[in-house]
């Protein structure tokens, strides 16, 4: 000691010569007893450079080791010796040549410097004899190897048959492990950093008549918990052949339900893996499961668990592994009540009751767990019911309002013959309705060969498309999505209670109706959807409005708000009752793209002898406000527009009766479109006008002349008959070129004329490549233009108001349109959060 100290000073005043400054160090002294039989290590940490050392005596080291009965007194040349050493405790504890040891497990030596260190308890038995470690309360709580715990205390067991070691798990503190039992020899080990308090193992061992596997965990779960489980030596193998038990202890007043969340299974060459349970009570037991199985759930009170191995193919063993979680609840209140779901009469649809967030969220493990059954002891976190069958199922979870139904129905025509004149409803069934838990999407996909087109209708409610300038506030809405293979368009969202009482589409269509809060289950009375397979139509969509007359109505274009794809076309006709007149405007006054290919128009014409054709290019001003005094159409195609320009197109319809100055009622919603006239336009000039007939036709008679030169002879090959035929001619020709082809399988020869017009000149006539939206993407892959995939098409862009309103009523009604802006994120976030799709 007194050496010891000399020499401290001496390394002091030699390290202060060289201008360091060095404490003085605390020495240790460590004595081991023989009977302990434990050796204490001290080494370099791995990785760390020596610059730290050990004296004993007046020798420096970078190690240590004490041996059993022997006195050590050291110190560290350093401050923070636990920055570069660790420390390993081992005892070795001989149960086969001398009496065991047993009971509780000491920190034995104390005096040691804190050190980050491992105690390592190596119990050698007879295989014969079954050993027993106790874990004293918080317990153990098992971890997946290589996973830390908070405070950074873990232990480690192993068992040790036949010199072959298997790592039973892993553990930090605090769980629900009480016990672990093994057979023949174990090495436990206790890891604590430096800076724990920790002053007791936290374990005895005893011995135990010999359990004839393994070994058994127990767990001990007295309030509502979760516990993850492993089977050992995951994720490795399960060793060849073995069994193993998980004790359960449960009050009796307690059910508990096992899932398997992660499985592998090995080759077996002869038996089976399997699981197998004792269940009291249960008339069957061992109840055997395969590893595949729905585990049995709402067992009351103790169960025990055994993983049976098998002998595997030597060639090809694979691995055997379990990963499990067991989930402990009070019995609930209407554990014994039945629903019946009766899906008998339904064809083609999947019915899945969920936790909210399913499929994206994975719930937590700690989460209390709402499970649906179907049949007492069959329950699971997700049941998918199919259609064709009754089902009677249960629910074990406190609050129901944390499950949803999704469900899905497919609806296909193969052959027209047989599905037209066939009315499909597209609503919920009751036996969804019926069910105490929330609908969160109902899915229907409807599927038709090319060539068949899909006709939505919605008689009595008809829809209104959702926008910002009007947006949904019923408790459910429709979004519309309009696939190919390649590629989605969003046709929009919809909700009950507008003027659309039909849209037809090219495409196979995807209808989800959503939810938003309780009163769909009252609104679902009147459903009122239904579709039906119609022969081919030109454009990717036609809407069919026909507005209430006191209603401002407004309409916009797919995809919004990224826009058309290019080519394609969308039309809405839109009916104008008799002793009424409408009044026709556009949100903005250019429809702000530039085309790269081809040219975009806007068509508007009443339906009736000799109406007018108003048409605007994409380089035109929109038409301002109009009034229409007979249905007509409002039709628009799209070009290529070149990158960042997307086409997006809003419009809005008011009616006045016909007999009242219009211009008293009708608010002008701001902006007006520009269109360049083309040449076509020259032609609706040159008509006779109508005393209909409103001033912009003035606007486009003026650019005229600048497109007409040249393209003359262009159109002399459809212009034969009368004037009111011109822009049939381009219409077929040019805007709906693509179509030609589609029907000739070949391109028009309009078409190839009107090609070298392309790009170069730019106010010379439109010819855009053959394209549709749907069909002809494979199609026009020889021609020169490939039209970009639809990306960013984002479904859940809108969000929906009906929080608003609620909001609205507490706060007086003003100013409705900036709360509703407001409001809107707070649903946003709603459904990022909850309904996640
Ligand atoms: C170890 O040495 C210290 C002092 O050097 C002494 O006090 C102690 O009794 C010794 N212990 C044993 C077990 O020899
Ligand atoms: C101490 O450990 C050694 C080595 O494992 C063993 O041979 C010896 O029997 C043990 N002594 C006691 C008392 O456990
Ligand atoms: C033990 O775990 C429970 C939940 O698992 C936690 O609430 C508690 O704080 C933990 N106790 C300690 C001492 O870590
Ligand atoms: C299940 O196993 C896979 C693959 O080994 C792993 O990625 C995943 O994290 C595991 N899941 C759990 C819950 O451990
Ligand atoms: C499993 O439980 C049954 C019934 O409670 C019991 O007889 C059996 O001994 C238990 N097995 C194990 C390995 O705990
Ligand atoms: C459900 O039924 C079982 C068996 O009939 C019964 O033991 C249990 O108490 C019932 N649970 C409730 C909450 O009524
Ligand atoms: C159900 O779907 C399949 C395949 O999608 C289809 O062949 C069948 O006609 C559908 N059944 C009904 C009744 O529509
Ligand atoms: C619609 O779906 C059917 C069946 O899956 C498929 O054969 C057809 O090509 C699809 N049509 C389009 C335009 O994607
Ligand atoms: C549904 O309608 C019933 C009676 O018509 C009414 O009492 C109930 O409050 C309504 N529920 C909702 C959520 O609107
Ligand atoms: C608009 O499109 C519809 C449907 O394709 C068509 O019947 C109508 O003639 C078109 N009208 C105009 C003005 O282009
Ligand atoms: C929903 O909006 C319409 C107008 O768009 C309005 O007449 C109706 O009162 C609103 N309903 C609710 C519940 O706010």
């Amino acid at each position: 000691m007194a050496a010891g100290r000399a020499l401290t000073a001496l390394l002091a005043t030699l390290l202060a010569a060289s201008a360091q400054l060095v404490q003085r160090q605390a020495s240790f002294t460590v004595s081991l007893r023989k009977v302990d039989n434990t050796t204490v290590m001290i080494k370099l940490r791995p990785g760390v450079p020596p610059s730290c050392r050990i004296y004993i005596k007046s020798v420096p080291r970078s190690e240590l080791m004490i041996k059993p009965g022997e006195n050590v007194t050291f110190t560290f040349t350093c401050s923070t010796p636990e920055k570069y050493f660790i420390m390993e405790i081992q005892k070795n504890i001989d149960c086969v040549s001398g009496p065991c040891p047993f009971g509780d497990v000491h920190l034995y030596p104390p005096g040691l410097p804190r050190l980050s260190r491992t105690y390592i308890w190596d119990v050698k038995a007879s295989t014969k004899a079954g050993l027993e470690l106790k874990f004293s309360s918080p317990w153990l709580r098992q971890i997946e190897p290589g996973g830390t715990c908070p405070d950074f205390i873990s232990y480690n067991i192993n068992s040790c048959i036949d010199k072959a070691t298997v790592n039973i798990g892993t553990f930090c503190r605090n769980g629900s492990v009480s016990r672990v039992k093994l057979l023949g020899g174990v090495v436990m080990s206790l890891h604590l950093p430096w800076d724990s308090p920790l002053t007791t193992s936290g374990f005895n061992i005893a011995n135990r008549a010999s359990i004839k596997r393994l070994c058994i965990i127990e767990s001990t779960l007295e309030r509502e918990s979760s516990i993850t489980l492993m089977s050992p030596n995951y994720p490795l193998g399960f060793p060849e052949d073995e069994l193993m038990t998980w004790q359960f202890v449960v009050p009796s007043s307690m059910r508990a339900s096992v899932f398997f969340h992660n499985y592998s299974l090995s080759n077996c060459e002869r038996k089976e893996e399997r699981v197998e349970y004792y269940i009291p009570g249960s008339p069957s037991n061992p109840e055997v499961f395969k590893l595949s199985d729905s585990q049995p759930a709402n067992i009351a009170g103790s169960f025990n668990m055994s993983l049976q191995g098998c002998d595997q193919d030597a060639q090809n063993p694979g691995i055997l592994r379990l990963l499990f979680q067991v989930v402990v609840q009070h019995p609930q209140l209407d554990e014994n009540v039945t629903h019946l779901v009766d899906l008998s009469k339904e064809w083609n649809m999947t019915v899945t009751i969920h936790f909210e967030g399913w499929p994206s969220r994975v719930p937590l493990m700690s989460e209390p767990i709402c499970l649906i059954c179907k049949d007492p002891r069959t329950c699971d976190r997700v049941l998918t019911l199919a259609s064709g069958t009754v089902y009677r199922i249960s629910f074990l979870c406190k609050d129901l309002s944390r499950l949803r139904v999704t469900a899905e129905k497919h609806i296909s025509c193969v052959d027209l013959r047989w599905c037209q004149r066939r009315i499909y409803s597209l609503s919920v069934p009751k036996a969804i309705m019926q069910l105490p838990i929330r609908l969160h999407k109902f899915i229907w996909k409807l599927l038709a060969p090319d060539l068949i087109n899909i006709e939505i209708t919605s008689p009595s409610l008809k829809l209104q498309q959702h926008v910002p300038e009007q947006r949904c506030n019923t408790s459910y809405s429709y979004s519309i999505v309009s696939a190919t293979p390649e590629t989605e368009l969003n046709v929009g969202v919809f909700c009950p209670g507008g003027s659309i009482e039909k849209i037809q589409l090219r495409n196979n269509i995807t209808i989800s109706l959503k939810t938003f809060g309780k009163g769909f289950i009252n609104e679902s009375n009147h459903q009122d959807l239904k579709m039906s397979f119609v022969p081919h139509i030109k454009d990717e969509c036609i809407f069919t409005v026909s507005p209430n007359p006191k209603a401002k109505v407004y309409l916009q274009t797919p995809n919004w708000p990224y826009g058309l794809p290019p080519y394609v076309s969308i039309s809405w006709y839109v009916t104008v009752p008799s002793k009424q007149t409408a009044r026709l405007g556009f949100s903005k006054d250019r429809m702000g793209i530039a085309c790269e290919t081809g040219r975009a128009y806007v068509n508007i014409k009443e339906e009736t002898l000799g109406a007018e054709e108003t048409v605007r290019r994409e380089d035109e001003l929109l038409p301002d406000p109009r009034n229409m005094y007979h249905n007509f159409w409002v039709n628009v195609s799209n070009c290529k527009p070149v990158d960042k320009t997307q086409l997006t197109l809003q419009f809005w319809v008011t009616f006045a009766d016909k007999q009242i100055d219009l211009g008293i009622i009708l608010a002008v919603v701001a902006g007006a479109g520009v269109l360049v006239a083309i040449g076509l336009t020259v032609c609706c000039v040159k008509k006779k006008k109508k005393k209909t007939q409103n001033p912009m036709v003035g606007v486009y008679n003026s650019n005229v002349n600048t497109q007409m030169p040249g393209k003359k002879s262009l159109f002399t090959k459809g212009r034969q008959t009368n004037e009111s035929h011109v822009y049939a001619v381009i219409d077929d020709a040019v805007v709906y070129g693509h179509l030609l082809k589609e029907s000739n399988g070949s391109v028009g020869p309009e078409v190839d004329v009107y090609r070298p017009f392309d790009g170069p000149m730019g106010s010379l006539p439109p010819s855009p490549p053959p394209f549709s939206f749907r069909k002809d993407i494979k199609s026009s892959s020889n021609t020169e233009e490939e039209p970009p995939p639809l990306t960013d098409t984002d479904h859940d862009t809108y969000t929906f108001a009906h929080q608003k309103s609620e909001q609205l009523k507490d706060n007086g009604d003003a100013n409705i349109k900036d709360k509703g802006d407001t409001s809107m994120p707070l649903l946003e976030n709603k459904e990022q959060n909850g309904l996640a799709e």
